[in-house]
């Protein structure tokens, strides 16, 4: 690459800043400009990087050195500034959601198909290494791909005050919108279709507002997914679990960022073996662009031969002779290295529009993901206020599932 890209930010808030700092000295990008609706912010921040503080957001798409805007305000303004930014030819890196309903989500994706620039959503889970190992074990064989996807998020509000914008549906769109995203995103990269149909419930504090949501959504071929989102804890007694059923195998993956996986798997005796090389491939099978490994990642593999006996074994009308059981550890240092983890995921995210801005590629998590996120967001908020089955329905630059 001999050109660096110019970030500008829009949103110098807790996430904003915390976006300048991990992709700060990343290769072919520089940033160069801030801008929030605050000045106070905006001043503070553009003074930590010695950068250009603009007045308003308009005033930074226009900025000579902004090549790449990034929007790091409530989700409510996410779609106009996406918007904007594309109209002005910029390069577009929009934190989650992309917007707060479907049809602002299709607008940006119908702006984003005719406009020049490449729109990245900040999904951060698909640029996780564990998630990311998942997906090739599915692709090389070793694991099939799921057919449930479980996610429990006992998540803290202890930050979140009464008048945080978070609790009101009109600039968060709710937590299936606002929070709900990044895992309706992950389950259908996981199980590798488009989201149908959605079941949903909210409760809440007696007198306060929604914040215990749950959601089913159902995938084509036999697939489920479901959600929970608790915003009721303490900051040390979160807990997330993430549960994938592979049929003969299972994956149990702790952390909403995920930083700590246990798989055990059913397997013949070729499989064993392929599945023991795993250690000697860990830089491989964690390796997402962008996001620089740490030294204590680790892949750990037993095998335990002839744990199942000779029979064949059967589930969903499959039958196989699986005699050994295999009990994988991929580690990437738990919640201790959740702050790398996150940073680093943050950092690959940005790598991937820097490299498809030069080369015209599509990123991961490109603006289809986040259209069908918001899709399925919405269906569940609908599936709520309804009490029915609700289907999800994107047209557009979007996907067709309806
Ligand atoms: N990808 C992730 O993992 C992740 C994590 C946390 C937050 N986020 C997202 O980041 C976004 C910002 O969250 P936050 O916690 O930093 O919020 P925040 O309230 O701390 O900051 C938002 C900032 O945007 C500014 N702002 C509001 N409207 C504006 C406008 N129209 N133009 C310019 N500036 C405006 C505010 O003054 C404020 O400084 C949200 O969409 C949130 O969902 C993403």
């Amino acid at each position: 690459m001999t050109t660096e890209l110019g970030l500008g930010l829009v949103g110098c808030g807790a996430f904003g800043a915390y976006v300048l700092d991990a992709v700060a000295g990343l290769p072919g990008l520089r940033v160069t400009a801030v801008a929030d609706a605050d000045p106070a912010r905006a001043a503070a921040l553009a003074g930590r990087h010695q950068v250009t503080a603009c007045p308003d957001p308009d005033t930074l798409l226009r900025h000579p050195g902004v090549d790449i805007v990034a929007v790091a305000t409530p989700p409510a303004t996410h779609a106009a500034l996406s918007i904007a930014a594309l109209r002005a030819g910029r390069h577009v890196f929009c934190e989650k959601p992309l917007a707060t309903t479907a049809r602002d989500a299709e607008r940006v994706g119908e702006e984003a198909s005719r406009a020049p620039g490449t729109l990245v959503v900040d999904h951060v889970l698909r640029y996780n290494p564990l998630l990311r190992a998942v997906r090739r074990l599915v692709s090389e064989g070793l694991l099939d791909a799921p057919r449930r996807f479980l996610f429990e998020n006992d998540a803290a509000d202890e930050d979140l005050d009464a008048d945080h914008w978070f609790w009101d549906p009109d600039h968060s769109g709710g937590i299936f919108v606002e929070h709900g995203v990044h895992f309706f995103d992950a389950a259908r990269a996981l199980l590798g279709s488009e989201p149908q149909e959605v079941r949903a419930s909210a409760v809440g504090r007696p007198g306060g507002p929604v914040d215990m949501v749950v959601a089913d959504v159902v995938h084509p071929g036999g697939a489920l997914a479901s959600h929970l989102h608790s915003f009721t804890h303490a900051h040390r007694c979160e807990r997330q679990l993430m549960r994938l059923d592979h049929g003969f195998a299972e994956s149990r993956i702790t952390g909403w960022i995920p930083t700590h996986g246990v798989i055990t798997a059913w397997t013949d005796e070729a499989g064993a073996r392929a599945w023991e090389r795993l250690p000697l491939r860990t830089a491989e099978l964690l390796h997402v662009p962008g996001f620089r490994p740490h030294p204590d990642d680790r892949v750990s593999v037993t095998v335990h031969r002839d744990a199942g006996g000779a029979a064949p074994a059967r589930g969903r009308g499959v039958t196989r002779s699986v005699p050994h059981r295999v009990d994988v550890v991929v580690d990437l240092g738990g919640e201790e290295r959740k702050p790398y983890v996150y940073t680093e995921s943050v950092r690959a995210a940005m790598a991937d529009l820097v490299r498809c801005a030069a080369t015209g590629g599509t990123p991961v998590a490109d603006v289809r993901a986040g259209v069908s996120a918001v899709a399925v967001a919405e269906a569940a908020t609908r599936a709520v206020a309804s009490g029915h089955v609700q289907q999800v329905v994107t047209v557009g630059a979007g996907s067709r599932t309806a």
